[in-house]
């Protein structure tokens, strides 16, 4: 028993570190995009509440300004909310049940804003139930889902099965794919093809190390019919618990 309880620590402590590193790695990004979505509707508020404050306009209602303000803070707490289920979910940094679904669903919540122009396809057959540190493991869906908009990608493809005792997500995209030269790195810690400051090439070796946590993988294939597949497969609740 007590090697399973220091074996347990040992995991948290990782765990821990892996999620601080994560974040990290994918905050700037993240921090950039968000801002910008809370800036836009900030700023439509405080320049609807001047106007108030200036005893309103003669061209629009004071209740129109309001509407205003109104929607504006709607907005933001919307961002917030979606910010704080991702980077908060219940239990953060212990291994406790998780369902896969929820973190896919809070993933998508949070990068909504960078995917207005994309079309994604959502198939589950199953809830995904794991035994998963859930803050690092919603991180690993932020990363691939990050990277495939990022690739330009008009259509993204989020599967959840279970074959036996194994959940598998896949994530895929329409994008150009992975060039073949650089497959075998793509999983190195700083490996990056983009430009300088757009990103630390950490994304896909956490994502990995993560999965490798919960007693799994993440692995990369190519789409039939062109783009980029991640794979990961971890044990199903029963299993590891
Ligand atoms: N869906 C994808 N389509 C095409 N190329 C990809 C895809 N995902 C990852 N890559 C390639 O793998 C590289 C490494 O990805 P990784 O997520 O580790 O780092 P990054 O995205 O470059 O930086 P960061 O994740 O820190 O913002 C990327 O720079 C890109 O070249
Ligand atoms: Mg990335």
């Amino acid at each position: 028993l007590q090697a399973r309880i220091r074996a347990h620590l040992k995991m948290r402590g990782l765990s821990l570190q892996l999620a601080d590193q994560a974040r990290l790695a994918s905050a700037g990004t993240l921090a950039a995009g968000l801002a910008h979505e809370v800036k836009n509707p900030l700023n439509a508020a405080v320049n609807a509440a001047r106007v108030l404050q200036q005893g309103g306009s003669s061209r629009v209602s004071n209740e129109r300004l309001m509407g205003v303000i109104i929607d504006a803070l709607d907005r933001i707490n919307g961002v917030i909310s979606a910010l704080d289920a991702h980077a908060r979910p219940a239990d953060g940094t212990d291994l406790a049940p998780c369902d896969v679904r929820q973190a896919v669903r809070s993933t998508l919540d949070l990068l909504e804003h960078k995917m207005k122009q994309i079309h994604v396809h959502e198939d589950y057959e199953v809830t995904g139930e794991v035994f998963a540190p859930a803050r690092a493991f919603n991180q690993v869906l932020l990363n691939l889902v990050d990277n495939s908009v990022r690739s330009g990608a008009s259509n993204i493809w989020i599967e959840l099965r279970q074959v036996d005792k194994l959940v598998s997500v896949s994530v895929a995209d329409d994008g150009p794919g992975v060039p073949p030269d650089a497959v075998h790195r793509i999983f190195d810690p700083f490996f990056t093809t983009r430009v300088e400051g757009e990103g630390t090439g950490l994304g896909l070796h956490l994502s990995r190390r993560i999965a490798q946590e919960c007693g799994g993988e993440l692995r990369y294939e190519p789409r039939p019919g062109g783009g980029a597949r991640f794979v990961m497969e971890i044990p199903a609740m029963e299993q590891a618990a």
